[in-house]
């Protein structure tokens, strides 16, 4: 995880580092540090916590240089103290990671017999040792970071800073993502394209195993055997808008808010002009196909869940879905005909990339659904599906998850066309009920002063329990993790069918228990284990449409939703979850956009 930055700029560079880690602050916001060279002179300001209280630090103890580097931290190696935080200095050399760097004990070993002890808890401090030797056995700054390279095992994106050095970087890349901006006479460094979007919209994506020496001239690419290579520049264009809460006192809420006008886009952008058909790329192809794999992690594995029932509903093929950190230490069985389905809202998941790589070339087809058009899955799927939910600065995911979901039910319903279960006239009917969507989930959203009396009441709880059937199961799953997220109350989504398989040992009069049951075909089995909640007391919340709240009698409290077709009810149900989760964060006063221990971007396995 982490997010790095490195610029060789014109002017002072610390306030520029500053706003960049702002944009990168989705990667971790445990602590947070720059360093600079001024007059030849390295120097570094580092502090625990969100990135205002490094810029508090900076207010009072400033960092004059134009050349700098810069980090934000989601810890995996030592605990989040100043101590650990980046960038970390040995001898003339300053250095950021992204990564992990899993052979960094024997490193520490060989250093120390070496003389050179180690004084923190973090595997990247290995990486400025180690170069702290070279550039003591008399090598320049590109000799020794290139001899250190072969000797990192692990995962990494780079950027070096030395003192003496005031036009020089070094980037370098192996399984964490890094870009080179290329600006007028100033040259940028960073993981992503959203730190550099206001600094430039001219970016080169290091390949894997590329190091890059930047100067304000230019920049030198290198592959990993160390041939010098060139690599295309891309003009990019990044949505600002991420900076904005638009009036909100969250992220999390405007993004809630957004989900009719992204949905409607999404749907839109992915069918013809005039609406009757779907406009899905030719290589979206499923004719042939005899199995897909659906792989994602988070929220994104419960879009997947809840996707598989579309796929085998509308287009009767096998599908099988798996969390990408376990699909890719088993051995899947993958077919030479099968699609293999990558849902990332980042693009950058660590897991969900390695799982793609593993199956590249294994099956017919790779299809990414992916939010971020820039990202590494998008870059490296046969063919990207945008989701279109435009910047998602919440940690919790919310509108990524019901676009995610509606470019899934788009893919499957262009399976059910492959594979002769869907006529073309059914398909046009389908995407005119589609058209429907932006409406429903906007009037979920009207509910928004009942989901608030309800969360009031699960801020007291200590645990909740989500229940569902059918595609309200995921759904479920999605609901408990969202609250568990923001508000810190244990959650769990059960499938009401297993409930009497353990779960129901955990009813008492204090348990909030919520059940999702849209009125459609397994409403009345739902409803069943309901009952056998309520004749233990539990306080159940029911969450449905008129004729299901009607149906069901007294329970304890209810939370009216739309008439839904059944096909849409996942997305439109998704608000009510994500509202409760919302609102009960609020009423307990945690941090909603950037809750404890969690990143956005999860770029470490
Ligand atoms: C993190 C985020 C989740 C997200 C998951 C997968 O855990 O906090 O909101 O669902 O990563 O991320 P991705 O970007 O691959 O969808």
């Amino acid at each position: 995880m982490c997010g790095i930055i490195g610029i060789l700029g014109n002017h002072e560079v610390a306030p520029a580092l500053v706003n960049a880690l702002q944009r990168l602050e989705y990667r971790g916001y445990d602590s947070a540090g720059i360093a600079t060279v001024n007059h030849g002179r390295l120097d570094r300001r580092r502090a625990v916590g969100k990135l205002v209280n490094l810029s508090d630090l900076l207010v009072h103890d400033p960092l004059a240089g134009k050349a700098g580097i810069g980090h934000t931290r989601w810890a995996t190696h030592g605990a989040p103290t100043e101590a650990n935080a980046h960038p970390h200095c040995s001898g003339r050399v300053a250095v950021v990671h992204n990564g992990i760097i899993e052979n960094f004990r024997a490193l520490r070993e060989e250093l120390a017999l070496a003389g050179l002890a180690h004084e923190t808890d973090t595997d990247t401090e290995v990486i400025a040792l180690l170069v702290r030797q070279q550039l003591d056995a008399g090598r320049t700054p590109v000799q020794a970071v290139e001899a250190v390279l072969d000797r990192l095992d692990g995962a990494f994106a780079l950027a070096f800073l030395f003192d003496g050095e005031e036009d020089l970087l070094i980037g370098a890349r192996k399984g964490s993502p890094l870009a080179v901006g290329h600006g007028d006479g100033e040259m940028f460094l960073g993981s992503d394209a959203i730190a550099l979007a206001p600094l430039t919209d001219r970016i080169t994506y290091l390949e894997e195993g590329d190091w890059v020496v930047v100067t304000r001239g230019g920049a030198e690419f290198h592959d990993e055997t160390g041939r010098r290579v060139n690599r295309p520049v891309a003009r990019i264009r990044v949505d600002q808008a991420r900076v904005d809460k638009a009036g909100h006192k969250h992220f999390m809420a405007k993004e809630i808010a957004e989900q009719p006008s992204v949905l409607g886009a999404a749907l839109a952008f992915h069918a013809t002009p005039d609406g009757t058909a779907l406009a899905l790329p030719e290589a979206v192809d499923f004719t042939d196909c005899d199995r897909i794999t659906l792989v994602a992690c988070g929220t994104g594995h419960y879009a997947t869940q809840v996707a598989k029932y579309w796929f085998e509903q509308l287009a009767g093929i096998p599908v099988e879905i798996d969390i990408a950190s376990e699909f890719r230490y088993r051995q899947p069985v993958l077919s030479e005909r099968g699609v293999g389905i990558f849902v990332s809202q980042s693009g950058e998941t660590a897991d969900t990339l390695a799982a793609l790589r593993h199956v590249a070339g294994r099956v017919a087809r790779t299809i990414g659904v992916i939010n971020v058009p820039t990202s590494s899955i998008a870059r490296e799927t046969d063919v990207a599906l945008p989701i279109l939910a435009g910047p998602e600065i919440s940690v919790a995911s919310t509108k990524g998850f019901t676009a995610q979901l509606l470019v899934m039910l788009l893919i499957a319903l262009k399976a059910g066309q492959d594979r002769g279960r869907l006529s073309a006239e059914a398909v046009t009917a389908h995407l005119a009920t589609l058209r429907a969507l932006p409406g429903l989930v906007a009037q979920a959203l009207d509910r928004e002063i009942e989901i608030e009396a309800i969360a009031a009441q699960l801020a007291e709880a200590r645990d909740v329990l989500f229940l569902g059937r059918g595609t309200m199961f995921p759904l479920a799953l999605e609901a408990a993790l969202k609250l568990k997220e923001i508000s810190y109350i244990h959650a769990e989504g059960y499938a009401s069918g297993e409930l009497k398989h353990g779960p129901i040992a955990l009813i008492d009069k204090t348990m909030p228990v919520l059940v999702l049951a849209p009125r459609d075909a397994l409403y009345d089995k739902t409803v069943s284990n309901m009952q056998e909640v309520m004749a233990r007391q539990g306080r159940v919340v029911l969450i449905s449409d008129r004729k299901g709240l009607e149906e069901a009698g007294q329970v304890w409290a209810s939370l009216p939703m739309p008439t839904v077709p059944d096909l849409l009810a996942p997305i439109v149900y998704a608000i009510p979850a994500q509202l409760l989760a919302y609102h009960t964060a609020l009423a307990r006063g945690t941090d909603v956009d950037q809750p404890r221990n969690l990143a956005k971007s999860v770029t470490v396995e």
